[in-house]
């Protein structure tokens, strides 16, 4: 079976660029991105490139190539869904606020709300490819609510978990580790395989597709990334040890790196993961393991997550008992607000944290960020509701420049590993601040040397 016909439901982080590079691959292929939000895909179809949704270096390429060409943005979904042989679920996942499993769930009700109108609206047989993360076994709910509609149309249900990463989603697209690929092991679910399997062939080498059964593909996904984010616990953990016994994190980091077992890739200690995904995909893990009982593989996973709040919360800790246990109506200087560089995305990102731990101090905090808007900031702050929102915007300023964000500062406090941040006049900085003036590197990207020899006084996560 030849795929001429794609629609990604959902226009975010994944199913937009993603689908954008499948129709940068597959000319041949028409691929329509829907959404319910209108704004967000009037974003993606606007002239100007850098009104684009999402930010990701080298996306405004891909799109400008394959827009209006193959590739279309549309809010009519039944149309798109009317139209396809191949329809990727590409809706949030978020961890359920409420009822049963709040807090700890996935959120099924978009995942089940796809699948309701895709079972209404469809005449003809359709491949259905779950691109969202979910927990393993969604796909037979998926399959309970196509199935039983009557209108013998036929559904084969894929998983196709996403393994980009932000800010170099363009690069994680074009050139992945492996892509994997979830079906049914009768004749139709394989037909159904290899039809995805032909699509990604258009650009990635055949010994990188994976095809597996459907709840190994679904499973796979969140081990991955609960491995991911353990490795950053991991390493975390060791900074804490590093900071009382002298050791250098870094220098352990390389050391234990170059074992190639263990490999150099995510050990770099920080102020604590974000992202929308590490934090939400455990709690799910955690979540099923409880489901079926297994309290130990529950509380081997948990511990993830503990040791991440620990490390937010005992930065913002560090910041006020060293700046003599009171930050009251004291400036501090966010340098980044996004969960990583490169980005602007700011969901679950560490800054979050430790502005509110801060502001519950009652210092007044002043973030610069290269590409967060300000009603971000006050949207992540307000929904914690940990204070009103006027309260939050008489404490929390926003500067286009970080040299007025830094302006009469007592000290500043590195949240993102953003590049420009290693080249700023430090020495303009730290003449216009308080003294003594400090500098928290969360990131551990800073020339402390340099710092020092100006006078700030320093501290860097996982350094005695
Ligand atoms: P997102 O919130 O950026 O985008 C989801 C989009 O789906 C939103 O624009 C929303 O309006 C739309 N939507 C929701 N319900 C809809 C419906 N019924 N019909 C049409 N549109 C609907 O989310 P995201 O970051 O793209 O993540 C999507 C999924 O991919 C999640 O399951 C996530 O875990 C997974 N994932 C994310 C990343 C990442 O880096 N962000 C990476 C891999 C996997
Ligand atoms: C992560 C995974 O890397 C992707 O493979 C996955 O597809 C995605 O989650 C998802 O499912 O959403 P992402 O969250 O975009 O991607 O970014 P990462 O590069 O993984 O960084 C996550 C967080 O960990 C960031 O806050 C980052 O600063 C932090 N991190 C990462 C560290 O603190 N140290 C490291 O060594 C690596």
């Amino acid at each position: 079976m030849k795929i001429k016909n794609i629609c990604c439901i959902g226009a975010g982080y994944v199913g937009g660029p993603t689908m954008a590079v499948v129709a940068q691959k597959c000319p041949n292929i028409k691929v329509t991105i829907v959404d319910i939000n209108a704004a967000r895909i009037a974003a993606w179809n606007d002239e100007d490139l850098n009104k684009l949704p999402v930010f990701e270096p080298g996306l405004d390429e891909v799109v400008k190539e394959a827009r209006g060409r193959n590739l279309f943005f549309s809010t009519d979904i039944d149309k798109a869904i009317d139209e396809a042989d191949m329809i990727f679920i590409s809706v949030n996942t978020p961890t359920k606020t409420y009822g049963k499993g709040k807090g700890m769930a996935a959120d099924l009700k978009y995942i089940e709300l796809c699948a309701r109108q895709i079972a209404q609206v469809s005449k003809t047989d359709k491949i259905v490819v779950e691109k969202s993360t979910l927990p393993v076994r969604t796909a037979s709910a998926i399959k309970n609510i196509l199935e039983n509609t009557g209108n013998g149309v036929n559904f084969q249900i894929l998983s196709n978990p996403e393994f980009l990463a932000e800010g170099t989603a363009v690069q994680d697209l074009l050139n992945p580790d492996r892509v994997l690929i979830g079906g049914d092991t009768t004749e139709a679910g394989q037909k159904a395989i290899q039809a995805l399997v032909d699509v990604y062939a258009n650009w990635v080498p055949n010994e990188r597709i994976l095809t597996t059964n459907v709840w190994s593909s679904e499973l796979s996904k969140l081990t991955a990334n609960a491995f991911l984010a353990q490795r950053v616990s991991s390493i975390n953990a060791m900074s804490e040890l590093c900071e009382k016994s002298g050791a250098d994190v870094n220098e352990v980091s390389k050391a234990i790196g170059m074992d190639s077992r263990i490999g150099s890739k995510f050990l770099k200690a920080s102020v604590g993961f974000g992202g929308s995904c590490f934090q939400k995909d455990i709690l799910n893990l955690v979540y099923i393991a409880k489901t079926y009982g297994l309290t130990k593989v529950a509380d081997y996973w948990e511990q993830v997550i503990i040791m991440n709040n620990h490390q937010k919360q005992r930065f913002s800790d560090k910041i006020v008992s060293t700046l003599f246990n009171t930050v009251s109506g004291k400036k501090i200087t966010f340098l980044g607000w996004a969960f990583k560089k490169d980005t602007n995305d700011t969901r679950e990102s560490a800054a979050i944290m430790v502005a509110d731990n801060l502001l519950n101090e009652q210092a007044k905090v002043s973030v610069y960020d290269p590409k967060v808007i300000e009603e971000r900031m006050y949207a992540d702050l307000d929904y914690l509701n940990t204070r009103t929102e006027a309260k939050n915007r008489e404490l929390l300023t926003v500067s286009q420049d970080p040299y007025e964000a830094s302006k009469d500062s007592h000290a500043i406090a590195v949240l993102t590993e953003w590049d420009e941040f290693k080249t700023y006049d430090w020495q303009k900085i730290y003449d216009n601040m308080h003294k003594p003036a400090f500098v928290f590197d969360g990131r551990g990207i800073l020339d402390v040397a340099h710092l020092r020899s100006i006078g700030f006084e320093c501290y860097t996560i996982g350094k005695g």
